[in-house]
């Protein structure tokens, strides 16, 4: 199928990275969150970071204008009724996922694709809630979206040939690599990191170092471009908690426990880069 028209249901990092790099490839982009301000809001986030890169050069005004008038805010998501292609991301919250998904389900037309960017929850769960379950697929983006290569795609139990080879197109289309998963709880990148991560969170509680000590020896012992803190607070120390919680859940296993203090942290309100403060103050 070709896909034209793309919706993106929920605008915050992750969203609006989706928005941007599908209008970069040409889409109409329609925006839904919660209210039309929000979606609207998001809008003129990308058109700010877009500006900043025209400034230094890196891209045409020109170019920038195109992306920014095929980006359209709307107040629901009865509006993305003619999107082919529906890309959810939300909260990751299982209960809240499973209910857009009814009502992506009631506004799309019935040949359109609805996918999740979940982190780590079960296509195959949210594909249940749906009339077209074969119709419904996990495209997983990293953060952020613009720059990062990957992208993870993960068949529900349900999803058919076509779905999934529509939908591995598209992220190629759109200039990703992308690496296939199954539907277990964090598919591969998040099973991987977010024990990491809670075990960075569960050596700071201990004492063994101090965040920027932990997170200079990872940088600099490991060569990776972030410690485990600044990653985590550029994730968001609320979706790092949640994923941790559907790992837990979904195997049954006290390894994936999530550390107390990151519990801590999401009680604060300290959710990293978004909120101003995390394991760093920005
Ligand atoms: N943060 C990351 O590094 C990362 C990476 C890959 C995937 N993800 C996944 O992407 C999704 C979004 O994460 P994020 O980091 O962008 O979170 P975020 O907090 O930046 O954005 C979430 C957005 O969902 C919206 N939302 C909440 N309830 C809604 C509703 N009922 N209807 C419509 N919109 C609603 C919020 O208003 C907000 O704009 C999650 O599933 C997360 O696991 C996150």
């Amino acid at each position: 199928m070709k896909i034209g028209k793309v919706g993106v249901l929920g605008t915050g990092q992750m969203g609006a990275g989706i928005c941007q790099v599908a209008a970069a490839a040409g889409h109409e982009v329609l925006m839904a969150d919660i209210s039309l301000e929000v979606a609207q809001k998001s809008k003129d986030g990308i058109a700010k970071r877009l500006a900043k890169t025209v400034e230094k050069g890196k891209m045409t005004q020109a170019d920038m204008d195109k992306i920014v008038s095929n980006l359209k805010p709307v107040s629901a998501i009865a509006e993305l009724r003619d999107v082919d292609i529906a890309i959810e991301a939300a909260t990751e919250q299982v209960g809240l996922k499973i209910e857009l998904f009814k009502k992506l389900d009631e506004a799309c037309k019935k040949e359109a694709i609805l996918a999740s960017n979940t982190s780590s929850i079960s296509i195959t769960l949210m594909a249940a809630a749906t009339k077209r379950p074969s119709k419904v697929v996990g495209m997983h983006f990293m953060n952020p979206v613009p720059v990062m290569q990957l992208v993870e795609m993960i068949r529900g139990l349900q999803t058919d040939d076509q779905t999934f080879d529509d939908t591995v197109a598209l992220a190629k289309a759109w200039g990703k690599t992308t690496t296939i998963a199954k539907d277990y709880p964090g598919f591969i990148v998040n099973r991987l990191l977010i024990p990491y991560l809670n075990e960075a969170c569960s050596a700071l509680m201990e004492g063994i170092g101090t965040v920027e000590d932990i997170d200079t020896s990872i940088k600099l012992g490991l060569n990776n471009p972030m410690g485990p803190f600044a990653l985590a607070d550029l994730i968001g120390l609320d979706t790092v908690l949640a994923i941790s919680r559907v790992l837990h859940d979904g195997f049954n296993d006290p390894k994936y426990r999530p550390s107390a203090l990151l519990v801590k942290y999401v009680e604060a309100g300290w959710l990293g880069r978004k909120t101003g403060r995390g394991f760093y103050t920005y």
